[in-house]
């Protein structure tokens, strides 16, 4: 384990506050979730309510980013508010997308990418300026091959320099080519060193397409988080679509067998991945999150795990699909 994680003592499932920053996200209930409430302080109050849940869970791994709206802010009066010190936690958050929705569910454009040294330095200053010395791990956002930012030697080596005052850099990475991403990751060198210490990739039981590479990537001492471990809540209850239909029920039926949730099982599955440094809950609410923290305690035998593998679709339709969710 790299060393970064090492405050977490084992802890493996971290919360990510996507679904709790904004008012619209990608996930399939997001608007029931958030019962249409939008007002700043009912939000503040809902994110530190899941705070605290998850730190009565065990949770010390916490991941935002400049684009999920008010995220960093939020985590931020929370730590200040339980008086939590940097060294209990690990905070990680991400540069790269602006937020643009303006504190809308229905905005045009909700995020605006853009991998440019400018924006680098923009946003690392505003992450500080909200985390201080929180602030544990800088990642950038969204990475793929075409967006060309592990090939912009002035991002890498601004990167490289903030590692070498002390601030572990990662990525995260999406799309069909995650794999692709990863691998070019562990060459990128500056000064003959590596310049990322953290990746973060999608693998969940319907896409699993990234985990050999992230098996090398742990092998090669990187640290790994693993995001959207339920396919944005489509490895949920709540994922009423035909075209799941009899997946849901073989989880269903693996679920009410060990009687947890099927997104526990989902995030079990993760867990037992040897290569998952931390696998990020996406909660939005307290029930989710205690429901998702079900997984910690769950061990899938061979047999369970097997099955499961089954459940895998195409990169590519799996992709297409995520492409298509609505913010709401
Ligand atoms: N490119 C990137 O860097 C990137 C991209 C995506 C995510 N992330 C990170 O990964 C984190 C997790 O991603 P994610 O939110 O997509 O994770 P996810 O685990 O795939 O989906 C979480 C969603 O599943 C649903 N859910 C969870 N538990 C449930 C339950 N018990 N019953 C019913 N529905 C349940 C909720 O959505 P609904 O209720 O709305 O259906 C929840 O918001 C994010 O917060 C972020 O930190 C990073």
């Amino acid at each position: 384990m790299t060393k970064l994680f090492e405050r977490l003592r084992g802890s493996r499932i971290g919360l990510g506050l996507a679904a709790l920053g904004r008012p619209g996200y990608i996930n399939l209930g997001h608007a029931e979730d958030l019962e249409r409430r939008y007002d700043v302080d009912v939000m503040r109050t809902r994110a530190h309510a899941v705070l605290d849940r998850a730190w009565q869970g065990g949770v010390r791994y916490f991941d935002v980013a400049r684009s999920y709206g008010r995220a960093e802010e939020f985590l931020a009066s929370w730590l200040a508010a339980r008086s939590i010190a940097p060294s209990q936690v690990v905070v990680g958050s991400k540069w790269g997308y602006a937020y643009t929705a303006g504190w809308k569910t229905s905005a045009e454009t909700h995020e605006v990418k853009e991998h440019s040294l400018a924006r680098l330095s923009q946003q690392i200053a505003e992450s500080r300026a909200l985390l201080g010395a929180h602030l544990d791990l800088y990642q950038i956002h969204s990475a793929t091959p075409s967006s060309g930012v592990l090939e912009n030697r002035e991002v890498l080596e601004r990167l490289f320099e903030l590692r070498r005052e002390g601030l572990p850099i990662g990525l995260t990475v999406t799309g069909p080519e995650q794999a692709k991403t990863v691998r070019r990751a562990f060459e990128v060198t500056v000064e003959g060193e590596r310049v990322f210490d953290c990746v973060q990739a999608t693998w969940n039981l319907l896409e699993p397409s990234v985990g050999p590479a992230l098996a090398e990537a742990h092998a090669a001492g990187l640290g790994v988080i693993v995001k959207e471990p339920l396919a944005n809540g489509r490895l949920t209850e709540r994922n009423r679509q035909p075209r799941f239909a009899a997946k849901r029920q073989r989880l269903e039926h693996a679920a009410r067998g060990l009687g947890v949730g099927i997104d526990a099982i989902a995030l079990a599955a993760v867990l037992a991945e040897p290569w998952a440094d931390v696998v990020l809950s996406g909660a939005a609410s307290v029930e989710q999150l205690s429901s998702n923290l079900a997984a910690s305690a769950l061990r899938l035998d061979g047999a369970l795990r097997r099955e499961l593998a089954t459940l895998a679709e195409p990169a590519e339709d799996y992709w297409q699909t995520r492409a298509a969710l609505a913010w709401n």
